[in-house]
C-alpha cells in the first residue's frame, strides 16, 4: 500500500494544486495533503481555514485526507507512515528549489522518496501568490481557483485582508 504526502502552503489552493492532487491520488493508494502551519509567514487564510477549504474541494476523492503540520516535513511523513512525497514541477525555475528540498529530505530520511509530477500545461504559470495579487487588484481569478476559493478570497479582501 502506497501512502503519499502532498505538502504545501496552499494559501490558497489553486486549480494547479487540485490537478496534482487528482493525478497523484490515482497513483497512490492513500494521499495525505499536508498543509504547512508556518508561523513565520502571515498567510491570507489561517491553517484551519486552509484545511477546511481543502477538505471541501477534495471531497470527491475518496482516498484523499487533509492534515496540517508544523516543523519538518520528514517528521510529518514519519508520523503519517508515508514513504513518498509528491511535488508538482511547473517550470525549470522550480527545479533547483525542489531538488534541494528532495535531496535534503532524503538525507534526513533515507526511506522517503520525492515523486515529481509535471504540472498540466494550462496551470504551468499559476501560483497562489499570483492569484492573491490578481484578486487584490480586483482581477478575475475564476480560471485559477475553484469557485469556493474565489468566494473566500473575495470575502477576505472585502474585510481588508484581515485573517
Ligand atoms: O507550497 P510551498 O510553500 O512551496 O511548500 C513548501 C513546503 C511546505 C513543502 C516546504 O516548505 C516544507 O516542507 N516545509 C516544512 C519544513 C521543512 O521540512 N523544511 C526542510 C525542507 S528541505
Amino acid at each position: 500500500m502506497v501512502r503519499a504526502i502532498y505538502p504545501g502552503s496552499f494559501d490558497p489552493v489553486t486549480n494547479g494544486h487540485l490537478d496534482i492532487i487528482e493525478r497523484s491520488s490515482r497513483v497512490a493508494d492513500e494521499l495525505i495533503v499536508g498543509v504547512l502551519n508556518n508561523r513565520a509567514k502571515s498567510p491570507l487564510f489561517s491553517v484551519e481555514e486552509r484545511v477546511k477549504i481543502l477538505e471541501e474541494v477534495t471531497k470527491k476523492f475518496s482516498n484523499v485526507r487533509i492534515k496540517s503540520f508544523t516543523g519538518l516535513l520528514v517528521e510529518f511523513a514519519k508520523e503519517c507512515e508515508a514513504h513518498v512525497i509528491v511535488r508538482g514541477l511547473r517550470a525549470i525555475s522550480d527545479f533547483e528549489y525542489e531538488l534541494q528540498m528532495a535531496q535534503t529530505n532524503r538525507i534526513m530520511s533515507p526511506n522517503l522518496d520525492t515523486m515529481f509530477l509535471t504540472t498540466s500545461l494550462e496551470y504551468a504559470y499559476l501560483s497562489s501568490t499570483t492569484v492573491k495579487e490578481v484578486a487584490e487588484f480586483g482581477g478575475d481569478i475564476s480560471a485559477f481557483v475553484p469557485s469556493l476559493v474565489e468566494k473566500r478570497i473575495k470575502e477576505r479582501i472585502s474585510q481588508g485582508l484581515k485573517k
